[in-house]
């Protein structure tokens, strides 16, 4: 069964939950839902993708395990995370009859485990939800820490709830089948883990990434295993993000000012972070917060992944604009996750006039 190694445990009190990392776990999920107390029937949310690659195996795991299972296919991809395509799910729980002990299982990356959870959520006022995490990002990021919703045509993640999932499987194989550009975005997140939190994993990125990139078993699961430590921590001293959660958001602030301005074509999310997270980091030291160390150090790393480290240009009037339109910014104020140093950040409000000096002072011609 599973070892103790391969397990991060969620602890939120009574809605504590555990996250198993390791090769070949996918096929185990029908013994972890029994161990959970859980019978009867279960709806699997997936799209034609993940149901022709890992399908099979779940549905064969499930049903040995006793169970009856319903697979529920949407379409690929962020244009699917809707509440209509909430609603369908919803739909089909009804048709086959769902009671509120039947789980539901999101077999797939961030946009299929949002969209579960979010149906789990509201069916019958919550029945148990298990995510399959299937790309590095769910895997790392978006299967812990409970948060759930959809898209709104005016704003990403606009609707949703706070809804932890009853377990999380993390079959660190699935993401052989990953495309590259979707591995490499992952791990826009991992680094970012080690600046807001530690110093030594990021050393561990730095020595092993060569490694990591060609998906060693052993540093693929020490990686996931990490990031999720980390985050578990620091959702389970801040479950709904009212103050320690915000330093999740490193890179985030220009991040997503970047995806904005290009009309989310041309970056996707972790791309868009990587540049970020750079570029967050040559304000800190423009700010006198860090270290020009820290903002080296960052960019070589991200650089080595692949990933694009440069930001493009766009007037300062049209970034700071996209920078004021994130969602997470409070009363007008735009907050900034900074680093002080590889492991610590903090967060600051950022002034718009420095903002513009910064702003200017980074897009001068070089001698
Ligand atoms: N809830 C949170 O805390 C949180 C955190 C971060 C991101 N998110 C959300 O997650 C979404 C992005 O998630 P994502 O980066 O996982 O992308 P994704 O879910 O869109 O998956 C990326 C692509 O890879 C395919 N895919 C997934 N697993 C595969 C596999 N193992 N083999 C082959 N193909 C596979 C998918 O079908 C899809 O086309 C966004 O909607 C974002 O808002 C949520
Ligand atoms: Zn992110």
């Amino acid at each position: 069964m599973t070892r103790s190694n391969e397990i991060v445990k969620v602890g939120l009190g009574k809605r504590s939950y555990d996250i198993v990392i390791a090769p070949g776990s996918l096929h185990r999920t029908g013994k972890y839902l029994q161990s959970l107390g859980l019978s009867g029937t279960v709806g699997v949310v997936t799209n034609p993708t993940l149901a022709r690659l890992y399908g099979a195996s779940l549905k064969q795991a499930l049903v040995k395990a006793g169970f009856t299972c319903h697979v529920i296919s949407i379409p690929e991809g962020e244009r699917t995370k809707t509440l209509r395509w909430a609603s369908y799910i919803v739909d089909e729980l009804v048709k086959h009859r769902f009671e509120r002990r039947s789980a539901l299982v999101a077999l797939g990356g961030g946009v299929i485990g949002d969209i579960t959870g979010f149906a789990a959520s509201m069916y019958l006022r919550g029945i148990p939800f298990i995510q399959v995490a299937t790309t590095l990002v769910a895997q790392v990021d978006s299967s812990v820490g409970g948060k759930t919703g959809v898209n709104h045509p005016s704003g990403k993640n606009l609707i949703g709830a706070f809804y932890q999932p009853a377990l999380v499987v993390s079959d660190t194989n699935t993401l052989r089948t990953l495309p590259r550009r979707e591995w490499l975005a992952g791990l826009a997140e991992v680094i970012k883990y080690g600046v807001i939190s530690d110093r030594n994993f990021f050393a561990f990125l730095e020595d092993r990434m060569e490694h990591i990139l060609d998906m060693r078993e052993t540093d693929v699961q020490t990686v996931v295993k990490r990031c999720c430590e980390i985050k578990a921590k620091v959702v389970g001293k801040d479950e709904r993000e009212s103050g320690l959660r915000r330093i999740l958001n490193y890179g985030h602030t220009i991040g997503h000012a970047l995806e904005s301005l290009s009309r989310y074509r041309k970056y996707i999310h972790g791309e868009a972070v990587g540049i970020g997270m750079v570029h967050e980091a040559l304000l800190a030291h423009y700010l006198e917060l860090c270290s020009k160390d820290v903002v080296d150090r960052q960019r070589a790393l991200i650089q080595r992944t692949g990933l694009p480290v440069r930001m493009p240009v766009h007037s300062f009037s049209k970034f700071w604009g996209a920078m004021r339109h994130d969602k997470k910014v409070a009363s007008g104020t735009v907050h900034c996750v900074l680093p002080r140093s590889l492991g610590k950040v903090q967060v600051l409000p950022l002034e718009p006039r420095t903002v513009r000096r910064w702003y200017a002072y980074c897009h001068e011609p070089s001698p």
